[in-house]
């Protein structure tokens, strides 16, 4: 995961204080993606000085403080309070004269969520080649080979600091650099010969103090963006793209047994281009340079305060900014893709990932409910003629009609909104629906054929899982649908066709809104599959008219938050465990109600599907363990409340989510009464407390909702 930040001005005139702060505010945007540890890294004083680091353990505002304390107003103060001043562990600074002002410079950030090596100062990014910084680097992703790659270099002396995979990379880069003492590459070729021994997946951005005022940025399986603000008109909306005309060789040769480095290339590893990219787009109509700023990010939440101009890379692509200038390389060239990357106008506005009136990101998106589900259905679903329309769909409808079976794949709260709408998809268009979780999927190897349809249901769309196995599903020639949050992102690039859910920029690392658009959404496509038979038609218009109501409906569980708190404190908040038990649609509601509860309360948490009781949990019920029943009104009500009574009879404690009406239920037992809508529909509304309690049970175990431990928002590594 992480998120990576970089900031590149030339012809403005930025003081380093502010350079600091655009870096800390791109950071603090990313820090859903990672929040364990964060650094910078800026220019030095004069072009030929090596790069300066700050790093610090924890979020953000942790390394602004670092900042901060290293600040000194004046160049005169910097000098005199220098040498009173240790600098921090792995940061290279004394006092810094923040006052110093750069016409054109270049930086880069990064906040980290660990997966080699432990969340410390060491470990954080950015990653330097040697001691004086010739290379650094930010990195988000996994190098598979760096062990091979560190073996290699180990055995040509290099010394190795961190635990990281990344540092390797680092290293590389001095290594091809000093390998050609009297022919040099430039910075893109060099990089582009480090790329070619990469394994795994990456976006990286480069700097290096023997290329001052210069960025390289690559990725292969993790997102990356470029924007680019500039006050006047760009000439042209697109870069063209540097196909390379011959095919190059990697350069090392990883014999593990001997540590083998064979050869490093003699000059340019590639021959003539086949396109010059439109740099000259970033000139005055008179051809003159002017003031251009770039900024690179993991997502566009990170760059939207500064510009809604952003052009989004390609895998293997490779963006060199310089002297106002940026050309993106590609590695290859018959790789089928576009040579154009168009620059794009976002559409979410600033206050779309501002907390607002809310405590926590998780708070606002639980409550932004009503309004997003409205946003899913805008302009698709019409309840005046009941009927529903994706026009990303529209193509694709007879071959998906004809299709033998239907994959949905993704993982976590995504692949529970799968599971939620499996009945009804398959009710509506009696095609075999197998839900499946993207990890595991890819592990089996699972045969898929040209007739299969796959739908991948992800909230960001950069879900490494997800994407191996959209991948997987291309290659076997089936139709891919992507059913994304995230525009731009891989999923919704690289699929055939699909269905953007609207639910607007999710932080909150804990999945909220984003179930209850992406339920809806399936609930759409369903609908839309079978609007050619008219023996489901009175189902289908049951079903629009529900979907109707749902917004007012969320509304109403929402405004019963304060008795949700009050319940969580008195009867689960001291807790260690809790089962929640439904069946048939609510199965999905009991395993996302659980999911919640753990990851943001760190509770023990359980969904279990009330059939499976006998089978082993009801082993588990004593008068001690909690256990909330999911058993609103549907066909199935009498086998939940059998199991209920099953509970209650070893003196079981539940709470029961139920329909308001519901006279029913003893008295005696704790109720949350919700309203009452089609049955397959209803785990749009019954999901609404569980996430509540989540919250409030987090808040109370003094958890930061917004970034429990361990987690993060993207997860673009398998
Ligand atoms: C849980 C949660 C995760 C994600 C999962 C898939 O609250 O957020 O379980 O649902 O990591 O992420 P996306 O939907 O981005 O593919």
């Amino acid at each position: 995961m992480c998120g990576i930040f970089a900031y590149c001005s030339y012809l403005c005139e930025r003081d380093r204080a502010y350079v600091c702060s655009v870096l800390t505010q791109g950071l603090s945007r990313l820090e859903y993606r990672g929040y364990d540890s964060a650094g910078i890294g800026i220019d030095g004083d004069t072009p030929d000085s090596p790069p300066i680091l700050f790093k610090e353990v924890g979020k953000v505002i942790k390394l602004r403080e670092l900042i901060q304390e290293h600040s000194a107003s004046s160049a005169e103060e910097a000098a005199a309070n220098a040498r009173h001043v240790q600098p921090s562990e792995g940061a290279n600074v004394g006092l810094l004269d923040m006052s110093k002002k750069f016409i054109t410079q270049t930086s880069m950030a990064h906040t980290r969520w660990a997966t080699h090596g432990q969340p410390a100062v060491l470990n954080c990014h950015p990653h330097v080649s040697d001691p004086s910084n010739e290379f650094i680097l930010v990195h988000n992703g996994i190098i598979t080979n760096y062990k091979e790659i560190k073996f290699v270099l180990e055995k040509r002396g290099y010394v190795f600091k961190t635990d990281t995979d990344t540092e390797a990379v680092a290293m590389l880069c001095k290594y091809v650099y000093d390998s050609q003492p009297n022919k040099r590459l430039n910075f893109t070729d060099l990089i582009k010969a480090v790329i070619k021994e990469l394994e795994g997946s990456f976006a990286f951005v480069f700097k290096s103090r023997h290329f001052p005022d210069e960025i390289v940025a690559a990725r292969r399986g993790s997102p990356l963006l470029i924007g680019v603000k500039t006050d006047r008109k760009l000439k042209v909306d697109f870069v063209d793209v540097e196909l390379p005309t011959v095919e190059t060789d990697k350069i090392l040769s990883h014999d593990a047994e001997s540590g083998g480095l064979l050869t490093v290339p003699g000059n340019s590893t590639e021959g003539p281009k086949l396109r010059r990219s439109q740099s000259r787009a970033f000139l005055s109509e008179d051809g003159m340079p002017q003031p251009i700023e770039f900024f690179v990010a993991s997502d566009a939440s990170a760059v939207i305060e500064q510009t809604k101009r952003v052009l989004y890379l390609e895998d293997d692509d490779i963006a060199h900014i310089s002297e106002g200038e940026l050309h993106i390389h590609r590695l290859r060239k018959d790789d089928g893709l576009s040579s154009v990357r168009a620059i794009e106008t976002l559409e979410i506005e600033l206050a779309a990932i501002m907390k607002g009136q809310f405590d926590h990101f998780m708070q606002k998106e639980i409550y932004e409910q009503p309004e997003s589900v409205v946003n899913t259905m805008r302009g698709r679903v019409n309840f005046d003629t009941r009927s529903v329309t994706l026009g990303g769909l529209k193509a694709y409808l007879p071959v998906i009609r004809r299709c033998r079976r239907l994959l949905f794949v993704a993982c976590g709260t995504s692949y529970h909104s799968c599971i939620a709408v499996r009945p009804v998809f398959e009710e509506l268009t009696e095609i075999p629906v197998a839900v499946e979780l993207a990890s595991d999927f890819l592990d089996r190897r699972t045969p898929v054929f040209r007739d299969d349809v796959a739908i991948f249901v992800s909230q960001s769309g950069e879900t490494a899982d997800t994407i191996l196995a959209m991948r997987y599903c291309l290659e076997r020639g089936a139709l891919c649908v992507g059913v994304v949050n995230t525009v731009g992102s891989t999923l919704s690039r690289e699929t055939h066709s699909g269905v953007h859910i609207n639910a607007g920029p999710e932080i909150g690392v804990a999945s909220t809104k984003a179930y209850t658009s992406q339920y809806i959404a399936l609930v759409m496509i369903a609908l839309q599959l079978s609007d050619d038979s008219i023996s489901k038609e009175v189902r289908r218009q049951e079903i629009i008219d529900g979907l109707h109501d749902i917004p007012a409906m969320i509304k109403s569980v929402l405004m019963m938050d304060k008795a949700l708190q009050q319940l969580a404190k008195e009867t689960l908040a001291k807790e260690k465990s809790l089962l929640i038990m439904g069946r048939g649609y609510q199965y999905a509601t009991c395993l996302e109600g659980a999911l919640k509860i753990k990851e943001v309360s760190y509770m023990h948490s359980e969904g279990i599907l009330a059939g499976e009781l006998k089978h082993g949990p009801l082993a588990l019920i004593d008068e001690h363990l909690p256990v909330i029943f999911i058993m609103t009104k549907d066909s199935l009500y009498p086998k939940v409340q059998s199991a209920l009574a099953q509970v209650t009879a070893r003196k079981g404690q539940p709470i029961v989510i139920c329909n308001e009406d519901d006279k029913t239920i003893d008295p005696a037992v704790r109720t949350i009464r919700v309203p009452s809508t089609v049955d397959c529909l209803q785990g749009l509304i019954n999901v609404i407390p569980l996430q509540l309690l989540s919250y409030h049970l987090a808040i109370m175990n003094g958890v930061d909702v917004d970034f429990p431990r361990n987690l993060a928002k993207a997860v673009t590594v398998e």
